[in-house]
């Protein structure tokens, strides 16, 4: 679980607050879809959900974000903890795979964080084999980054985040930058692990895939909560969102404009009609 109280943050020389007021309650395996429009504070949010706001990226913080691990049921208070043990309970994953790889063997760079924890050889070697299997790079570990595509940078991102075994997993953006092969392919990890037991918050320009997988969706305008409940529940809003500049699927806007409930897919599509009739 990860709790937001009253969060509110400004970057150094910022006049305004890129987050305000934030309260919000991430629940052990849930899969929290963060929507709002360029400069909302979606990647600002991500940042302080694992202490690199404030710990690394300093500014005017104030209210607490709260982590417990579900393991042991210890909390953790991002501000009184080291950023090197809240990334062992929340991994991030950000836009650009590159600025997260260093550059060595997939193997390397999956083992590179677990040996700066000190783990034991062989518990590095199984938990890189693991992450490895788990994002679909098996049989790719002598090969190095330059040299796979940017699906398979982005998984092999996802698996060196993932070898450090965190309940909790921070996207954001994650496929923004990849065609839609790789997309899918990224889509598709994050949602095996989300089934798995992992919880996960993802941003996402593209509200396609949240508003199909998400259990719960939180909109930001202005580093403000402006909205949030299930896909259901936010697409009933769906003028605000398009008002505000959140793209949202085709489904929804053309079920909307036909006077028909949301279909948050085009596959639930022909079931609207129908129900109309
Ligand atoms: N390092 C920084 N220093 C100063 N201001 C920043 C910094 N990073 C972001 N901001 C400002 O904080 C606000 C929120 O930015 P943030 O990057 O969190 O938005 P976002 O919703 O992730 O946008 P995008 O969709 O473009 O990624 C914006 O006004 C932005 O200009
Ligand atoms: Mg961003």
């Amino acid at each position: 679980m990860i709790e937001l109280r009253d969060v509110t943050f400004r970057y150094p020389r910022s006049k305004n607050p890129a987050l305000m007021d934030v309260s919000l309650k991430i629940g052990d395996g849930e899969f929290v879809g963060i929507l709002g429009p360029s400069g909302s504070g979606k990647s600002t949010l991500a940042l302080t959900l694992n202490g690199i706001i404030p710990n690394s990226i300093r500014g005017a913080f104030s209210g607490e974000v709260i982590v417990r691990d579900p393991k042991t049921g210890k909390t953790f208070k991002t501000t009184e903890t080291p950023v090197s043990k809240l990334s062992t309970l929340v991994g991030l994953v950000l836009q650009n795979p590159e600025s997260q790889l260093f550059n060595m063997t997939v193997e390397d760079e999956v083992a590179f964080a677990l040996e700066n924890l000190g783990l034991p050889r062989e518990e590095i070697a199984e938990r890189v084999e693991w992450a490895l299997k788990v994002v679909g790079l098996g049989g790719l570990e002598n090969e190095f980054p330059p040299n796979l595509s940017g699906g398979e940078k982005q998984r092999l991102a996802i698996a060196s985040v993932i070898a450090m075994k965190p309940s909790h997993l921070i996207l954001d953006e994650p496929t923004s930058q990849l065609d839609p092969k790789g997309k899918r392919e990224v889509l598709r990890v994050v949602e095996e692990l989300n089934r798995a037991g992992t919880t996960v918050v993802m941003v996402e320009h593209d509200s396609r895939f949240l508003f199909r997988k998400a259990d719960r969706l939180v909109v930001l305008n202005g580093g403000r909560v402006i909205l949030q409940g299930t896909p259901r529940e936010v697409a009933e809003r769906v003028e605000e969102l398009v008002e505000i500049g959140v793209k949202v699927p085709h489904s929804l806007l053309l079920s909307r404009a036909l006077g028909l409930p949301p279909a948050l897919s085009p596959q639930e599509f022909p079931s609207r009609v129908a129900r109309r009739d």
